[in-house]
C-alpha cells in the first residue's frame, strides 16, 4: 500500500516555530525591548518554538566579539529550525516600516518557501511590520496617544518622535501617514522626524513653530529599541543631536524619554496579534 509517509520512516510530526527578526542592537540595556517581544510571543504561544535572528551583520559581529552573544541571521535561524524538526514557521519582523530590511527578510522567506522535500518547511509565513497599512497607522497613533497620555495632559507639551527613515524606499511615506493619523486624534501634539530621510528635524522644527503654545518637549524614539540612534543622534552630547538642535531653537525644556517602543505592552499586544493571524 502506498503511504504518504517518507519511505524511511514515519512522516515528521507537525511542530510550530516562530522566528522573531529584529535589526538588532549592540546596546545591552536596549535588548530589553527586543526580549519583551520575544517573551510575549513565548508566553502567548507556549506550544511553539520561539527563536530570534538579527538582520544587521555589523551588530551580530560586534556582540559576538564584545559580549560573546551569538545571534543568527534569518537564513541561519531558519536552517537550524528546519533541522530541529520545526515544520511550520511564522517569521515575524519587529520593524516599524516595510522598507529595505523587510524586503531582504521577504527574499529569505521566499527562498525557504521554494525548498521542497526534506529540507523544506510545510508552511512558512511572513508577518507585516507595524506600519504596513493605513489602519496600522491609526492603531499606532492610538498606542502613542496612550503611551504619552500623561504628558499630553499638559497643554504646553508636545512629543517629538525620531523614526529611522529610509531615503530610497517608498515605505518611508508611512511616517507621513502616521503623522496624519496623530494629527487627527491629537493635533499639534506629536511631531515625527527621521534620522536618515524625511521628515527631517528641520521639518519638525517648522511644525513646532506653527504651535507657539508648545513650550515643553518630550523627545523619544519611534523605534523598537532605544539604542545607538536614540542615545547619540537623538539625545547625545554632540552639537547636532536633536536635543541640542531643539535647545538652540529656543526649546529649553526638552526631556529625552529613552525607552524603546518594544518595551510597551501595547506594542507587544499588536506583535502577538499578528503572529496569531499567521498561525490561523
Ligand atoms: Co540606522
Amino acid at each position: 500500500m502506498k503511504s504518504s509517509a517518507s519511505p524511511h520512516g514515519r512522516a515528521r510530526p507537525d511542530r510550530a516555530g516562530i522566528l522573531v527578526v529584529s535589526f538588532g542592537t549592540s546596546v545591552p540595556e536596549a535588548r530589553r525591548a527586543i526580549d519583551n517581544l520575544v517573551d510575549s510571543a513565548k508566553e502567548a504561544f507556549p506550544e511553539a518554538q520561539v527563536r530570534l535572528a538579527f538582520t544587521s551583520n555589523i551588530i551580530r559581529r560586534k556582540i559576538a566579539r564584545e559580549q560573546n552573544v551569538g545571534i543568527p541571521t534569518p537564513a541561519e535561524a531558519l536552517a537550524r529550525m528546519q533541522d530541529e524538526g520545526i515544520t511550520r514557521v511564522c517569521v515575524m519582523p519587529t520593524h516599524i516600516i516595510p522598507g529595505e530590511e523587510y524586503d531582504d527578510i521577504r527574499s529569505v522567506v521566499d527562498a525557504f518557501a521554494s525548498i521542497r522535500g526534506k529540507y523544506g518547511f510545510r508552511r512558512i509565513a511572513l508577518g507585516s511590520p507595524y506600519l504596513h497599512s493605513v489602519p496600522d497607522c491609526d492603531r499606532m497613533a492610538e498606542i502613542l496617544a496612550a503611551r504619552f497620555g500623561r504628558r499630553l495632559e499638559d497643554e504646553g507639551t508636545a512629543i517629538v518622535l525620531m523614526g529611522h527613515g529610509t531615503p530610497t524606499h517608498s515605505a518611508n511615506a508611512m511616517y507621513c501617514q502616521l503623522q496624519l493619523a496623530l494629527d487627527r486624534i491629537a493635533d499639534g501634539r506629536f511631531f515625527i522626524g527621521t534620522v536618515e530621510a524625511a521628515p527631517t528635524i528641520e521639518d519638525v522644527v517648522r511644525g513646532l513653530k506653527k504651535h507657539p503654545s508648545v513650550g515643553r518637549l518630550v523627545l523619544s524614539p519611534l523605534m523598537i529599541v532605544s539604542g545607538d540612534h536614540a542615545n547619540n543622534d537623538m539625545a547625545g552630547p554632540d552639537d547636532d543631536s536633536w536635543l541640542h538642535r531643539l535647545r538652540r531653537e529656543g526649546y529649553e525644556n526638552v526631556e529625552p524619554h529613552l525607552v524603546g517602543l518594544g518595551e510597551d505592552p501595547r506594542m507587544a499586544e499588536v506583535f502577538v496579534e499578528r503572529i496569531r493571524e499567521m498561525l490561523l
